[in-house]
């Protein structure tokens, strides 16, 4: 693994104050392995206490608005994340694509927001189980992604892809090794095309159920830098084996 691993741990709609210790301890692991960065993404209302109470672990945001500000109830916008203390921003994950019909397009506007608020993005693409079962996963993913990659204006470095098949993820469900290595090569070759050879120096995650029994596996496949996970982020207990083996690959 050339570049440094990201381990990103998505809470989506989990957690509450009370949930806190568990960050806690997940920002003390991480402290035992600075060879790998960890962030979370909790929930919006928990993001400033973390951003508090945590100094090993990045805090990032699970979505983003495209403006910076205006009358749209109920979102947030870059700029507020960076305000609250976030230092990146998921966008374009597949429960924003397909439960809330987000498009390519509003993917990359969001990335473009993220990047100029100055933080890190990571972009989401994945594909559904019809598309990989008629053998058209690359071609669909290649495809998603090249719509939705963002302009970067030097920012390049700030931004990194999550792959997740949508069918994978929270299911106990995972493609082959060959087929994740398959994908991020495909994903490698599609952002040096667009980004030439900083493309090279984008991490790649793959994301849809890792857990600690699978991560060392995933994380040895083909340009695989990290990963993103949901369920298992959620106690350090889970967390802590798949920091741990994205440690020993540095290692290794
Ligand atoms: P999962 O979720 O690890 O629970 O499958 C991954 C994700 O949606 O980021």
């Amino acid at each position: 693994m050339a570049l440094r691993p990201y381990i990103v741990g998505n809470w989506k709609m989990n957690g509450t104050r009370a949930t806190l210790p568990e960050a806690r301890a997940i920002d003390r692991i991480a402290g035992r392995f600075p060879s790998v960065e960890v962030g979370i993404t909790p929930p919006f209302t928990l993001l400033s206490a973390m951003v508090n109470d945590l100094s090993h672990v990045s805090v990032g945001g699970q979505n983003c608005h495209a403006e910076a500000a205006g009358a749209f109830t109920g979102e947030i916008s870059a700029p507020m994340l960076v305000d609250a203390g976030a230092q990146f921003v998921l966008v374009g994950h597949s429960e924003r694509r397909w439960k809330f019909g987000e498009g390519d397009s509003l993917a990359r506007a969001k990335a473009e927001a993220g990047l100029a608020a100055g933080l890190g993005v990571i972009l989401c693409v994945g594909e559904r189980e019809e598309m990989r079962l008629a053998g058209r996963a690359v071609e669909t993913v290649t495809a998603q992604l090249k719509a939705s990659l963002p302009r970067v204006d030097g920012m390049v470095g700030h931004l990194s892809i999550g792959y997740e098949p949508v069918w994978a993820i929270g299911t106990g469900r995972v493609p082959t090794l060959a087929d994740v290595s398959a994908m991020h090569r495909a994903i490698r070759t599609a952002l040096i095309e667009v980004y030439g050879p900083a493309g090279a120096r984008i991490r790649i995650l793959y994301g849809g159920s890792v857990t600690s029994a699978n991560a060392a596996e995933l994380l040895g496949g083909d340009e695989v830098d990290g990963a993103l996970v949901g369920g298992a982020s959620l106690t350090a207990e889970a967390f802590a084996g798949i920091i741990m083996a994205a440690a020993a690959r540095v290692e290794a």
